[in-house]
């Protein structure tokens, strides 16, 4: 069985001198036999961070990258500058890049394309709005999210990690129940497995306000293959607590 991976995704926080504080408390408290771990940092402290970590068990990720190879895109944070840092994971498609950023399913699609293209695993988000939830639109939304994703991937799609964030379980302290979450992740399982033949190596992480009291009980789902934990990163014995209801 694959081991299971928990990746933080720090957002827009985190400081030279926290960053520092947070690591080392992670490291001292990481058990090596533990599951996958993952650090999804903002791109500026990437080269603290891949000092910081490197000879770790902990893998380096980024939270966005450019759908181009290179040019004039101001702003934008390419491939093959992740590569130079040893950057493992990238999340593409968060819902919050789709809200404020506007990105479509077609550009989610074309990010995690470029990320395979550079030897970066995406972890391609998709998720529902409580108004879509409400309209019973769940299945309908996720599906057409990861559909683009598989379209324009192929056979390339068992390289990715898809992570499930209802929107409205975000930052809110609301979690989807056990049985919600299950029932999603099915469900993408079932797509995935219709696109390619070797989907049971595909992880599927949970998030939204996963916490330590509420991280042992989702991982025990047959198909949540981990975490995508936002808040609870930022404090190392949060974070390493749920690493450890992840084994
Ligand atoms: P929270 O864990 O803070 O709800 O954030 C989840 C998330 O968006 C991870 O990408």
């Amino acid at each position: 069985m694959k081991k299971k991976l928990i990746a933080g995704n720090w957002k827009m926080n985190g400081s030279l001198a926290a960053n520092e504080a947070l690591v080392k408390g992670l490291l001292a408290g990481l058990d090596r036999s533990a599951c996958q771990v993952a650090l999804c940092v903002p791109s500026v402290y990437l080269a603290q961070m891949q000092a910081l970590m490197a000879g770790s068990a902990i893998d380096l990720g980024a939270q966005d990258l450019s759908q181009h190879a290179a040019g004039a895109f101001t702003g934008e944070i390419s491939g093959a500058m992740l590569n130079e840092f040893g950057v493992r994971y990238c999340i593409v498609g968060h819902s919050e890049r789709r809200q404020y950023h506007f990105e479509s399913d077609a550009l989610v699609a074309a990010k995690a394309q470029r990320a395979l293209a550079f030897g970066i695993t995406p972890i391609v988000c998709v998720g529902e709005t409580l108004a879509e939830r409400e309209a019973g639109k769940t299945e309908e939304v996720v599906k057409r999210q990861l559909a683009a994703v598989i379209h324009a991937n192929g056979h390339c799609i068992s390289e990715i990690v898809v992570a499930y964030e209802p929107v409205w379980a975000i930052g809110t302290g609301k979690t989807a129940s056990t049985e919600q979450a299950q029932q999603v992740h099915a469900v993408l399982r079932a797509q995935l497995k219709a696109a390619s033949p070797q989907a049971d190596r595909i992880h599927i992480l949970y998030g939204g306000s996963m916490n330590a009291a509420n991280a042992a009980e989702l991982l025990a789902q047959p198909d949540i293959d981990g975490g995508l934990v936002g808040g609870a990163s930022l404090k190392a014995p949060d974070f390493l607590s749920i690493i450890a209801s992840a084994l």
